[in-house]
């Protein structure tokens, strides 16, 4: 099986973990059935300075025409807000990505690292958040009134509820999760009580898989007080973006944390939630866990390779017995630069695969 991988790098530590991502990938073409092809398709605030575009039609041609992109992050602190972010903005929905998964998994080794006392982590915490990913807030409705009025709509539609909300049963279903939770802001928004009718209608057909509504108010604070509790987590564009960030912290690091912008049976973009970390950029000290987990989603997802995506897990599991970036450092073991991360993962996954 032949795939074409687009590589988006983008600014900040976005070379420097899609680098170590790129290693990973080589290591799954070398060593398994699929042969994997890649090309460069830069776009966000690098290339917009050199060429007035966040992204450029060069790179957007490339990336229509991959299997997959992985992307690193994009955001500059020099440049005007939004301009970086347009460029992920417009991917997902040009090429209507309109599932964003994202993992929020405590691994065992990293209990050291969770902000949370044991008796909050429980059973322990292996969450996914199905965020909504081209309406709501973020489907660009709005602008401004000269300088003294400013809108954005909170646009849902039927459609668009019902597709994401179907995905995330779905996935319950295949994960044999037995429970899965909405959150929702229904006791103010409209959007929100079409939202939750959707739910509570389609849920009827998944009668084996409990169903419970949060208000995201609340969710904020369950999640950190019996985050065990959870499994699949719907909601939409805005609270999954703040729920995600908030779990990713819970997991001990935000370096650990990944996701797919997704369109099932479509090209689909995989990328580290972390962001650009301008402060941190060049020192080869960034984790670049959160983008070799999102090359296991890719695997799962896009290619429907389970058995490579739980290699990786495991190779991830293995390496923090080994060493560790700062961000989740450990004293007992070493700290290794974002290169030696990679190395570290992707050498335990070469012997994985060779037997
Ligand atoms: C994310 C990011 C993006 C978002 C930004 C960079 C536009 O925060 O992927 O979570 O708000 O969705
Ligand atoms: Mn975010």
């Amino acid at each position: 099986m032949k795939k074409k991988i687009a590589i988006t790098k983008g600014d900040g530590i976005g070379p420097e973990v899609v680098n170590e991502g790129i290693k990973i990938l080589k290591t799954i073409s070398n060593y398994t059935d699929i042969e994997l092809e890649f090309e460069e398709a830069p776009v966000g605030g690098n290339i917009w300075k050199k060429t007035g575009e966040s992204l450029p039609e060069k790179s957007f041609e490339i990336i229509k025409k991959s299997d997959a992109i992985l992307f690193g992050a994009i955001g500059m602190p020099d440049l005007p807000q939004g301009v970086a972010e347009s460029a992920i903005l417009r991917l997902r929905q040009e090429l209507d990505l309109y599932v964003n998964l994202r993992p929020i998994k405590l691994y065992d080794q990293l209990k050291d690292r969770c902000p949370l006392k044991e008796e909050f982590i429980g059973d322990g915490i292996d969450i996914i958040i199905v965020r909504e990913n081209t309406e709501g807030l973020y489907a660009n409705i709005g602008g401004f009134l000269k300088d003294e009025v400013a809108v954005n709509s909170m646009i849902y539609t039927k459609q668009g509820c019902e597709r994401i909300i179907k995905y995330a049963y779905e996935f319950a279903k295949i994960h044999k999760h037995t429970k899965i939770t909405s959150v929702d802001k229904a006791n103010v928004l409209k959007p929100s009580q079409m939202w939750r009718n959707i739910f509570k209608d389609i849920g009827e057909q998944y009668s084996n898989i409990e169903q419970e509504n949060y208000y995201i108010d609340a969710f904020c604070q369950w999640l950190i007080r019996t985050p065990y509790n959870f499994q699949t987590v719907v909601t939409g564009n805005l609270f999954g973006d703040i729920i995600s960030d908030e779990g990713a912290f819970i997991v001990g690091s935000l370096g650990m944390a990944s996701s797919g912008n997704i369109h099932p049976g479509q090209v689909s973009l995989y990328e580290p939630i972390h962001g650009s970390a301008p402060d941190i950029a060049g020192q080869n000290i960034a984790n670049p866990i959160g983008t070799i987990l999102s090359v296991k989603l890719m695997m799962e997802e896009s290619f429907n390779m389970q058995d490579i995506g739980k290699e990786i897990n495991k190779a991830v599991e293995i390496s923090l017995n080994k060493g560790r970036t700062i961000d989740i450092k450990n004293k007992e073991l070493k700290t290794l630069s974002t290169q030696e991360m990679g190395d570290l993962i992707s050498n335990i996954l070469k012997n994985q695969l060779k037997v």
